[in-house]
C-alpha cells in the first residue's frame, strides 16, 4: 500500500514570509526556480507537484502554456477555485503522480519540481518521470532544500554541544535541520546530483542563500535596518551560488538523456 495523504495540504510546510531570511529565501527559490524553466512565450511547461499552483500560474501569465500537475485533491479544488479569478488564461490542472506522469514523452519543453521531491515516496522514478516527458534537448528543473547546508551543520552541532556536551536539556520543538515527518527522503548535494544524474545531462546546479534558520542569524537579520539585512542576505546569497554543498536549497538543471 502506497503511504501518501491524498488530502493534504500545506500545514506542515513552513509559512513563507515568518521571518526576514524565510522571506528571503523563498521568494529566491520561486524566482530562480521559475528563471531556469526559461519561460517565455509558447514555451510548454509542467508544473510537478504544483501545490497551490502560484508557480504555474505566474509562469502562464509570462506567456508559457503550462500544466500543474498535483496528486492531492484539495490543492487540486483550491488552485481550480483561484484559477477561475484569473483575468487571463490559466493553466491546465491535472491530477497525477510525479512518478507516473499522464503524459506522453517530449510533450514539455520544460518540467519544473520546486520544494517537493522529498514529499515523494518514489522520488528516482519522478526524476525519470519528469525526463521522459521533456523534449530531447528541453529542461528539467528541480529545487530542493538542502538538510546539510552550513546552516543545518551550525544548529545540529551548537545542539549536540549542549544537549551531549554539557548536558543541557533544550526546550525543542523540530528544528530546521530536522527532516518534517511528512518527507520520504533527506537531500544533500551528493544524493541530489546523483538522483538527478542518472537521467538528465547537467547544465546547473546552484545554491541559493545561506544561513537560513540559524536561530542566531535569523534573531539578527530581523533586527537590522531593512537596507543593510537586504544587503547582507544578498551577498551571502551570491556566496551560495557556487558552494551549493553549504546553501539552503539547491537548484539542479539538465536536459533529459536518452
Ligand atoms: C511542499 S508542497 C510544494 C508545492 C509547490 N511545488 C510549491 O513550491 O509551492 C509538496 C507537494 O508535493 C505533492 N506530492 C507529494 N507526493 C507526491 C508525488 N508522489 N507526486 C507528485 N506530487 C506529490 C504534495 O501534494 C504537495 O502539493
Amino acid at each position: 500500500m502506497r503511504v501518501v495523504d491524498l488530502d493534504r495540504d500545506m500545514s506542515d510546510v513552513i509559512p513563507t514570509g515568518a521571518t526576514r531570511d524565510s522571506e528571503y529565501l523563498f521568494d529566491r527559490m520561486t524566482r530562480a526556480t521559475l528563471a531556469a524553466t526559461l519561460p517565455g512565450p509558447g514555451r510548454r511547461i509542467l508544473d510537478v507537484a504544483s501545490g497551490f499552483g502560484q508557480d504555474s500560474i505566474a509562469l502562464q501569465e509570462l506567456g508559457a502554456s503550462v500544466v500543474g500537475a498535483e496528486p492531492s485533491e484539495r490543492m487540486i479544488a483550491w488552485t481550480r477555485l483561484k484559477s477561475g479569478e484569473l483575468a487571463g488564461e490559466a493553466p491546465r490542472w491535472v491530477r497525477g503522480w510525479g512518478d507516473a506522469l499522464p503524459f506522453a514523452t517530449g510533450s514539455f519543453d520544460a518540467a519544473f519540481c520546486k520544494g517537493a521531491l522529498d514529499h515523494f515516496d518514489r522520488p528516482a522514478l519522478a526524476i525519470s518521470e519528469m525526463a521522459r516527458v521533456t523534449r530531447p534537448g528541453g529542461r528539467v528543473v528541480l529545487t530542493i532544500a538542502n538538510f546539510e547546508s552550513l546552516s543545518c551543520r551550525a544548529a545540529r552541532a551548537t545542539d549536540d554541544l549542549q544537549e551531549v556536551g554539557l548536558g543541557r536539556q533544550l526546550r525543542r520543538g523540530r528544528r530546521h535541520y530536522d527532516v518534517p515527518a511528512d518527507h520520504f527522503t533527506r537531500y544533500d548535494l551528493p544524493l541530489m546530483k546523483e538522483q538527478a544524474a542518472a537521467h538528465l545531462e547537467l547544465e546547473l546546479v546552484e545554491g541559493l542563500s545561506l544561513g537560513w534558520g540559524l536561530p542566531v542569524w535569523t534573531r539578527s537579520v530581523g533586527k537590522l535596518p531593512p537596507a543593510l539585512a537586504a544587503g547582507m542576505l544578498r551577498a551571502l546569497d551570491a556566496l551560495a551560488r557556487s558552494l551549493p554543498s553549504l546553501a539552503d536549497v539547491i537548484v539542479i538543471a539538465g536536459r533529459p538523456r536518452r
